[in-house]
């Protein structure tokens, strides 16, 4: 569904996940509170110790970037790209201006314009995005350090294809972080092409066992984890999905 994220509605709702303030996201005191804050807390999982001086992070599928943001804590330059025009378009804005814009929708064309800072310790400067296709980066981007690839690759039609390119663009030692509840939906990913989700010769198959096989020769075994998140999609409803995570270190 090449168009899905291309909307105003995508739009909002991906500002409000990656920018809006817990009390914006979740204005009920009670609810899933420990699914607030993703993009900062997926970072998280990076072993800073490990990350060299002059490090390269790379976010594919970054939507408006809060992820590629939160990289340029750690890592001296950051690339974000992402297919949808409207996303790297928002995301570049804010990168020039450090002002998110979004309504915070209260029920139906209800709603309150509201505008937050990128918090401060986040570096506009050492940030870049670029829009294009995740599975094919540019060659001339050379190899990274860091790469995440969050709640992508059930949004690919040939998410094999992305996971094949990874030895291409990171560097021996580089870790990759690569994380989704694995919602494989038809509109996005044929079911021949999808890494999990079924049964093969009686025996059932995971989206993560498929990965960790695939990347078997090039990366160390992963380190495996769950991150819960939160999407607003008005003030009285939402969607709560549970990412499993999984770190692989570059051999
Ligand atoms: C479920 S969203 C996840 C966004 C973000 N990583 C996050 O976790 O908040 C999937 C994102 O992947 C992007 N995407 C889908 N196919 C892509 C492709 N082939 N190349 C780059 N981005 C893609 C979509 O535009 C969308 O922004």
């Amino acid at each position: 569904m090449p168009d899905y994220y291309d909307t105003e509605t995508q739009l909002n709702e991906y500002l409000v996940f990656h920018y809006g303030e817990d009390a914006q996201v979740l204005g009920w005191d009670f609810g899933p509170v420990k699914a607030l804050g993703f993009h900062k807390r997926l970072v998280e999982w990076i072993d800073t110790d490990r990350l060299r001086s002059g490090s390269r992070g790379l976010d594919l599928g970054c939507a408006v970037g809060r992820i590629t943001f939160e990289l340029s804590r750690f890592c001296e330059s950051v690339v974000g790209i992402d297919a949808s025009k409207s996303f790297i378009t928002r995301a570049d804005l804010i990168k020039t201006s450090g002002t998110i814009s979004f309504r915070l929708t209260r029920e139906g064309s209800l709603g309150t314009p509201s505008e937050v800072q990128l918090p401060p310790n986040l570096d506009r400067n050492r940030v870049t995005f670029l829009q294009g296709d995740a599975t094919n980066p540019p060659a001339s981007l050379g190899e990274f350090d860091v790469v995440i690839l969050a709640n992508l690759l059930d949004r690919l039609p040939q998410p094999t294809k992305m996971l094949e390119k990874l030895p291409e663009i990171t560097r021996p030692g580089a870790q990759v972080i690569i994380c989704s509840p694995f919602t494989w939906w038809d509109d996005f990913t044929d079911p021949d092409q999808r890494l999990g989700g079924f049964l093969h010769d009686g025996k059932e198959v995971t989206s993560m066992d498929t990965i960790t096989e695939l990347l078997s020769d090039e990366f160390f075994p992963p380190v495996i984890g769950d991150e819960p998140f939160l999407i607003r999609q008005h003030e009285r409803k939402f969607f709560m999905s549970v990412a499993q995570v999984g770190v692989w270190t570059r051999k």
